[in-house]
């Protein structure tokens, strides 16, 4: 028998503690998702193929084989889904466009595909969620992979024809715009390592496929604040603190912090790559350009990050380190360990490492867990209400302490596909039967609509 919390109750499973800076209004609260994850309809209105069409056709790359071609059919469903956001009393919906059905081979503008995507903003105006769109969450089009893709530096060019495309067409409303979703795990995976789309695994390749997914935000900036000047601009990354085993191990968490963070945040806010990151990796600085790093580093209005757990590390030499995993400790069914006060900590290092820091936005935190829809009908996914709400405390003594965060975003709205492990991990708030397609709200959506309605 799963409990069957009263009403009242509910609210204080995920809710942050009374006095914190969280109730106040005006700090905006949303939930997640991306293109590939839930849209499906993957051979409809001229979308292209995209590089995870190809990846998950390939064998052994993603298990169980599955793919996104139906994925929460929210292509078709959109509406629906915007309803079940409008009764979570949600004030924001994070989603990415796909950049494979919005245009066509030669570049040219998909009506069609353009036109689901103001369908969808007409459905969440009329409920009043304010909208944050990404631009790239990791589906390039298989053309232009096949010319080279993030190694090619002219693909930063087209992104930049992509941006201004949509922000022409979406302008006005829009409230944030991010020109990237972790690119950190687009380059990196993707071409570093070969865990992701579309499965290169070269870290030189890993360093030029990401000096040009920067280079592509930086291009496509000054067109995005021109064509949608009330918007806030920006780019999201996923982000991890390190710990150190003893204190000898100090210099691990330097380079891991090269690796993981600052390899993205130090181009955006200082103009530089860390030179830690390439004694970690000799040789594999990328080619730069006169005036790229400068084009990088342009201001943004609200950094985006994307915060899941932390790294335990261990120095194996002057310039190397691993990273070990401890025991005892609560996981989700990532294996990742669940570990809140990381996110305290991480906002605050930012602070410190960075004069510069723009306002921040967390885009994304959540947990997959083991979520069954019980014989009453209800999810009761104790493990993500009892993330969310330490998660929120962190995030509150954060902010306590002076960090200007603006948002929080549950990741994720639906079940969806989980990339590399397909659906099996299961991150929504509202549980998805892929059978059937019927979505069911867990309990902590529940509790975080209570905590929604009592601000
Ligand atoms: C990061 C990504 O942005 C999202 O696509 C993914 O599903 C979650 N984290 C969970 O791994």
């Amino acid at each position: 028998m799963s409990k069957q919390p009263s009403l009242a109750a509910l609210a204080a499973l995920v809710a942050p503690p009374a006095g914190s800076p969280l109730w106040r209004k005006d700090f905006v609260f949303g939930s997640g998702t991306s293109s590939y994850q839930i849209e499906g309809a993957a051979f409809e209105d001229g979308r292209l193929r995209s590089i995870w069409d190809s990846f998950c056709a390939t064998p052994g790359k993603v298990l169980r084989a599955e793919n996104g071609d139906v994925a929460c059919d929210h292509y078709h469903r959109f509406d629906e889904d915007v309803a079940l956001m409008a009764d979570l009393g949600l004030d924001a919906y994070r989603f990415s466009i796909a950049w494979p059905r919005v245009m066509d081979e030669a570049g040219r503008p998909n009506a069609k595909g353009i036109d689901f995507y103001k369908r969808l903003l007409d459905s969440l105006e009329r409920r009043g969620i304010k909208a944050y769109v990404t631009l790239y969450h990791w589906d390039l089009p298989q053309n232009l992979e096949d010319r080279g893709g993030w190694l090619n530096r002219e693909l930063a060019y087209r992104f930049a024809d992509y941006a201004d495309l949509m922000t022409r067409e979406l302008r006005g409303r829009v409230a944030a715009w991010a020109t990237f979703n972790e690119p950190w795990c687009s380059a990196y995976l993707g071409y570093g390592n070969g865990h992701h789309a579309p499965g290169h695994a070269q870290l030189r390749w890993g360093a030029q496929a990401m000096h040009h997914h920067l280079l592509a935000h930086g291009l496509a900036l000054p067109a995005m604040r021109a064509n949608d000047p009330g918007a806030q601009h920006g780019l999201v990354a996923n982000v991890s603190p390190a710990y150190p085993v003893t204190p000898a191990d100090a210099r691990a968490v330097t380079l891991f912090n090269a690796y993981q963070n600052a390899w993205v945040l130090d181009p955006l806010l200082r103009g530089e790559y860390p030179a830690d990151l390439w004694a970690l990796w000799p040789g594999c600085e990328p080619l730069v350009l006169t005036d790229d790093m400068a084009t990088i580093a342009q201001p943004l209005d609200y950094l985006g990050l994307n915060y899941y757990s932390r790294a335990v590390v261990r120095s194996t030499g002057p310039d190397s380190f691993t990273w070990v995993h401890p025991e005892g400790v609560e996981r989700t069914t990532m294996d990742w360990e669940v570990y809140p006060q990381g996110l305290q900590d991480i906002l605050e290092q930012f602070k410190r490492d960075y004069a510069n820091l723009p306002p921040l936005v967390i885009t994304e935190n959540g947990c997959a867990s083991q979520d069954e829809v019980d014989a009453s009908g209800q999810v009761d996914d104790t493990q993500r209400q009892t993330y969310v709400r330490s998660h929120l405390e962190a995030l509150s003594r954060a902010m306590q302490n002076g960090v200007d965060v603006r948002g929080y975003f549950v990741w994720s709205l639906l079940d969806n596909f989980e990339w590399a492990f397909g659906y099996e991990r299961r991150f929504g708030l509202v549980h998805v039967d892929f059978e059937t397609q019927r979505r069911t709200p867990k309990l902590s959506a529940l509790a975080y609509a209570d905590f929604l309605k009592q601000r």
